[in-house]
């Protein structure tokens, strides 16, 4: 049965947002200050060996630990609905679920399930305590916008998200990169296929607005961080793009303006001039300027797979 706050459930999960994203470093408090001070999140929470910061409302959007600088250690998303209903559903669906209650000091409940071909564990919870944070600065980013992973093949990480997690397909780019959102943002989840490299591709940041976006590169300039990529536009995705590594050398993306879907049924992203096709449906695009950095270059290296 479902109401007006609750999706019909077509799939075991239904995702509603990327919550969080954890991994490794071997300084958390080098980490802890470039995203203190450079990129301007909230330091919640500090534990033994594990650092919690947001970007607003929820208790974290990022985990911080120390380790051997493994990125991508898990990625949190947060679900629709009630999470025992959830777990009975994942394990009809013959998925091992563990409910776990020491993953995080804001959320009671995480169902922990393993993503395929990368081993990454995925957590999914109802809700996050609230961080405390209140009001307005000029530079903090507005959310956790997706996480981009390398994977050994696309399909079983696709049938993963899209069959067991709700997720629905959004582009694909050539044989080997493909987008998935969650929600109306055009992607949470993205997918290189590589035999050759595994983790973490990158993590994005949104910004509210180009001027958002302008302060901030300002800012990470004063700070000596430069821009290794960018500012572009992808042409998957549409959104204007920076790309800098952090101090371990994580590509960080800084992103505006990206498609959205807000009618489902309609199934196409809400027109913007700067689009190729109108309307715009999810497609798979040729690898070339245009759906790489539309305002070119492309970035040789982001390509590799
Ligand atoms: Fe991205």
């Amino acid at each position: 049965m479902s109401d007006s706050t609750t999706p019909p459930a077509s799939t075991p999960v239904t995702v509603s947002k990327i919550g969080y994203v954890g991994f490794e470093t071997l300084d958390v408090d080098r980490m802890v200050d470039y995203y203190t001070k450079v990129l301007d999140f909230v330091l919640v929470e500090r534990t033994n060996g594990e650092a919690f910061l947001t970007t607003g409302f929820d208790h974290h959007a990022v985990v911080i630990q120390q380790g051997q600088t493994k990125a991508r250690s898990f990625v949190g998303y947060e679900v629709w609905g009630d999470l025992a209903d959830a777990q009975r559903r994942l394990r009809d669906a013959g998925y091992a679920v563990e409910r776990r209650s020491d993953l995080a000091p804001s959320i009671p409940a995480v169902l922990v399930l393993e993503e395929p071909g990368t081993g990454v564990p995925i957590h999914l919870y109802d809700a996050q305590a609230s961080s405390g944070v209140e009001g307005y600065t000029p530079l903090r980013p507005t959310k956790l916008g997706h996480v981009a992973a390398f994977t050994p093949d696309l399909k079983p990480s696709q049938d993963f998200y899209q069959d067991l997690l709700g997720f629905k397909w959004s582009d694909t780019i050539g044989d080997f990169f493909v987008f998935l959102r969650c929600n109306a943002d055009h992607h949470a989840a993205n997918f290189m296929a590589s035999k050759t490299r595994e983790g973490m591709h990158h993590i994005a940041y949104e910004m509210r607005d180009l001027n958002h976006l302008q302060t901030m590169l300002d800012h990470l300039a004063k700070n000596n961080y430069r821009l290794e990529w960018g500012p572009g536009r992808h042409g998957a995705g549409h959104n204007i793009f920076t790309y800098h590594q952090d101090p371990d050398g994580n590509d960080i993306e800084l992103f505006t303006q990206i498609d959205m879907i807000h009618d489902e049924s309609k199934g196409y992203f809400e027109p913007r001039p700067w689009h190729e096709d109108f309307p715009q449906y999810p497609k798979t695009w040729e690898v070339d300027l245009i759906a790489v950095n539309s305002w070119g270059p492309i970035n040789p290296d982001k390509l590799v797979h």
